[in-house]
């Protein structure tokens, strides 16, 4: 919750407390500049023993409820017909309002069932913006993917509070240009990951429903942070001030045809779930289930988890909870902005992100600006971020690097488990990357897979800047940190 202090600042205050911690360590720079080159200057690869913050991802790194962890005490450990499911479908009825629930093993579980039943080649997916897996799934049942955003989305310094919207001027004419039977469906993902965590507004949602409907397109909606994406309704648009975060999310599910997620988020556990009120779609995607997934009443999820997805489906709609990673991401960006840095704004959900196009203006994309600045922060503070940018894109057909519409690092917060002090250090530590960011170069691959190459590629630092970038800051700060 934000509270204003007495000499007008505001913070994000926990309501919460810390009932079970884990130790970290923080490795002095000589050792980050060695697990950082064993790693290939790729943040995926180093071990957590290296890392000092993990802010690589929010996704399974969240802290459970006590109430979580003690439904984990009652699961129903059953392969079919358990008790664990039942209760999930009714939470996920209550909640949401689908009658129809599928539990999937993680998020892009669901985006491969998704393509399987409703994706084949020849067609195009429209949605507000792709994600990793979403996109790779969709492709390689043979689509297009194609992202009809609006001119915001792209503005990395906007005060638009919406900049997830889905522009329904382009979607008319998509539908105009290849028919809404080449159409699939239109996906809308809550605080689009890749352009910064922003969210859709539900006006935007209703519009494109509409839209969709007239021309028979389902809209599929990737619920991931689900409950970030109510919390910024909310919060920004004065017509829904009024409303309760469970409000917030049963209007839009009330849009919805088929609503998927990664659980690893919002619900602060680790599985995925699909859910409809369709018994077509329904009956379509658990033909597939047992093959891919598991069972219908746990789809590749520990039973544990599935009963604490009930408890985290629930605990999301609690405005504290909602807008627990939402306002630390604030505090973080205004900190960043404070110090000059270029933090994208408005803040949104999931992660600070920093554009580095602006961060490291020397550096061309085909030097990987994100990627390069993802390596340079763990160098310089032992905190983890993840490059989201062009290392993120793979290769198109005929080999070219496809240049990403945004370079940004993105340091992720996850739920719940990093303190205002913590998050203090990283910016004291971004700043000083800031003040001495001439020293930092590109990138180049040595080892490149071919798909989603961001998770296992191997680079290299050009002309060997991270020895230069350690040196300096040892001159200032000495070799303990
Ligand atoms: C918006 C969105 N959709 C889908 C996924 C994939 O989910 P998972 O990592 O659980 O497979 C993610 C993961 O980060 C995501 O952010």
């Amino acid at each position: 919750m934000n509270i204003q202090l007495r000499n007008g600042k505001t913070i994000p205050v926990e309501m919460h407390k810390v009932r079970i911690v884990q130790k970290i360590n923080l490795p002095p720079a000589k050792r980050r500049l060695e697990a950082m080159t064993e790693a290939g200057y790729n943040t995926f690869l180093l071990r957590t023993r290296d890392v000092f913050l993990d802010m690589l991802t929010d996704s399974g790194t969240n802290a459970m409820s006590d109430n979580q962890l003690a439904a984990m005490m009652i699961a129903d450990d059953a392969y079919a017909g358990s008790e664990s499911f039942f209760r999930l479908a009714d939470t996920v009825r209550d909640i949401l309002g689908f009658n129809y629930s599928i539990p999937v093993h993680q998020g892009r579980a669901a985006e491969h069932l998704l393509a399987k039943v409703f994706v084949k080649p020849g067609d195009v997916v429209l949605m507000n913006y792709h994600f990793t897996t979403t996109k790779a799934h969709f492709e390689i049942a043979g689509a297009t993917v194609l992202e009809i955003y609006t001119d915001e989305a792209m503005n990395t310094s906007s005060t638009h509070p919406f900049r997830g919207n889905l522009d329904l001027r382009k979607f008319q004419e998509c539908i105009d240009k290849y028919g809404a039977a080449r159409i699939p469906f239109v996906r809308m993902e809550a605080t689009t990951n890749l352009v910064g965590g922003q969210p859709f507004s539900l006006d935007n949602l209703r519009q494109v429903k509409q839209l969709a409907a007239a021309h028979n397109i389902p809209l599929v909606y990737d619920g991931s942070l689900i409950s970030e994406n109510a919390y910024f309704i909310k919060e920004r648009d004065p017509s829904c001030a009024g409303m309760s975060i469970a409000e917030i999310i049963r209007e839009m599910m009330s849009l919805v045809d088929l609503l998927y997620l990664s659980a690893r988020k919002s619900t602060c556990v680790r599985g995925g779930l699909m859910a409809t009120n369709s018994k077509d779609y329904y009956d379509r995607i658990l033909a597939w289930l047992p093959l891919y997934e598991g069972f219908s009443t746990y789809g590749g999820m520990s039973i544990k988890e599935v009963e604490a997805m009930s408890v985290g489906l629930r605990e999301m709609t609690d405005y504290h909870v909602a807008s627990v990673s939402p306002e630390f991401i604030a505090y973080f960006v205004n900190r960043l902005l404070e110090n000059g840095l270029p933090a994208v704004t408005p803040p949104g959900g999931l992660a600070c992100h920093v554009d580095a196009k602006r961060f490291l203006p020397h550096l061309p994309q085909s030097q990987y600006p994100a990627g390069a600045l993802a390596a340079a922060i763990y160098l310089a503070s032992g905190v983890r971020s993840m490059e989201r940018g062009s290392i993120s894109m793979d290769r198109d057909a005929q080999g070219n690097d496809v240049p990403a519409d945004l370079e940004l690092a993105r340091l992720a917060v996850p739920r719940r488990v990093y303190t205002l002090s913590q998050i203090e250090y990283a910016v004291d530590r971004l700043t000083w990357l800031y003040q001495h960011r001439e020293l930092v170069g590109g990138l180049e691959f040595i080892e490149e897979p071919k798909v989603l190459r961001f998770f296992f590629g191997r680079l290299k630092a050009l002309d060997g800047w991270g020895s230069k970038l350690v040196q300096a800051f040892e001159a200032e700060f000495g070799t303990a940190c």
